[in-house]
């Protein structure tokens, strides 16, 4: 059993900067704030061990904090190698008595062994995002499984890894879909993604967006974001797409669509947002506009295909910014064009920038706190499937948003409530 003292983290120094971001953060989180006052008073959690498996950021650290409020023993590790902000580590370490295994840019196998780190704490409850945890847990210690009482997740990546383990018949405990709260996914994946996507991209190279061509790759919720806020800044944005819904609806916002195979000619900067792999790929490096920018912002570093980039490039690859690689690569004209990544392709807003404003976050994160308390509370029993998230908490948490911003909002009269309940009033 892992002690509470042990973690892996890049420098305790960081700790106080550490704390005063988390602060900055918790006072944009009004909601999981006021969750975590009443969490403080009942106790919903009290001595249950919580594995979380988050991107290691300020407003996780609030969640984690939250969770710790309600009796929660809390022991977490990064869900991304790069993703980690090494000050919120020391922070959680020194400030609130977490174990936490994370170092910002850390390798494959260190990442590994993290998650193995926080599973030998032998959780009750899960809290993954991308479902890496999980599928380790499911993978390597089978034995453990019927240990953990139910989990959440917080990405539609580990949704669809999950339902696919559900499929297989390979899921051993209840685990809800954070994500799939309207909560969640409408804001954090559309306004969080939008933003901290462009953000990312930003900081990294400092580029104007105003009158350039990017190519967004996926118009899903992430997607969505993602291209109407580079619209908002004058960037002439194209669309790819392979679901006809989708494309459909992004002809009707406004936007251009076409395959990768045209796009990648014009685009100067290509955001891939689609969850499956290879959205960039050999053919596409050949054919892109010289100093082509690209940037991944789905959950996997997947989506562009960097082996053959690097086969591409050889020994012409370089680092000429930090968090930005050049690749001289073979073009379709004959002369050699520049190719440039950020971020290694990993998740550019948590890679190059600091993930979704905290304000965002407060929602997803209100939403794992009080799903947290509602599988404790009847995860005995629930079947080992994947679960929305009851309506109930999905209401709650808008409710308090709206609240926690002065916003009011309309009741239905008698009459009207009358009305939309009956069926034999028509014309
Ligand atoms: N995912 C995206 N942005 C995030 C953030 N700021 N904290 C935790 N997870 C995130």
């Amino acid at each position: 059993m892992a002690d509470r003292t042990e973690h892996d983290i890049a420098d305790p120094a960081l700790a106080d900067l550490g704390q005063q971001r988390i602060a900055w953060a918790d006072a944009n989180m009004p909601v999981l704030a006021s969750i975590r006052e009443r969490f403080a008073k009942e106790r919903p959690l009290d001595g249950v061990r919580v594995a979380a498996c988050l991107h290691v950021t300020t407003e996780t650290a609030n969640l984690l904090r939250t969770l710790s409020a309600g009796g929660a023993k809390v022991y977490a590790c990064a869900s991304n190698p790069l993703s980690t902000q090494d000050d919120v580590a020391a922070s959680l370490v020194r400030d609130e008595g977490i174990p936490t295994y994370a170092v910002k840019g850390e390798s494959s196998d260190l990442y590994y062994a993290h998650i193995d780190a926080i599973l030998d704490a032998h959780p009750g409850l899960t809290m993954d995002d991308g479902c890496d945890l999980v599928s380790r847990l499911h993978k390597d210690r089978p034995g453990q499984v019927k240990e953990v009482l139910a989990g959440t997740e917080e990405t539609t990546t580990g949704v669809i890894r999950l339902r696919a383990m559900q499929k297989d018949g390979a899921l051993g405990y209840p685990i809800v879909a954070v994500n799939d709260a309207s909560t969640k996914h409408m804001f954090d994946n559309r306004y969080g993604t939008g933003q901290s996507t462009i953000d990312g991209i930003v900081r990294a190279t400092n580029i104007l967006l105003a009158g350039k061509r990017m190519v967004v790759a996926g118009y899903g919720y992430c997607g969505k974001g993602v291209a109407s806020r580079a619209r908002g800044m004058g960037a002439q944005v194209i669309v790819c797409e392979v679901d006809p819904l989708r494309a459909l609806e992004a002809v009707m916002d406004g936007f251009r669509v076409e395959p990768m195979e045209i796009a990648a000619r014009e685009g100067e900067i290509f955001v891939t947002v689609t969850g499956d792999r290879d959205v960039l790929r050999r053919e596409h490096f050949q054919l892109m506009p010289d100093g082509a920018l690209l940037a991944n912002a789905g959950h996997f570093d997947i989506e562009i295909d960097l082996a053959s980039l690097a086969d591409l490039a050889g020994a012409t690859r370089r680092s000429v910014r930090p968090g930005v690689e050049e690749f001289l690569v073979p073009h379709h004209t004959g002369e050699p064009t520049r190719v440039l990544v950020i971020a290694q392709g990993r998740l550019v807003n948590l890679g190059a920038a600091e993930g979704h404003p905290a304000a965002v976050m407060d929602m997803s994160f209100a939403n794992q706190a009080l799903v947290a308390e509602w599988v404790v509370k009847h995860g005995k029993n629930l079947e080992p499937e994947v679960l929305g998230v009851p309506e109930e908490i999905d209401s709650e948490v808008a409710r308090l948003k709206l609240a926690s911003m002065g916003v009011e909002i309309d009741i239905l009269t008698p009459a009207q409530q009358e009305y939309l309940s009956s069926w034999a009033t028509g014309t």
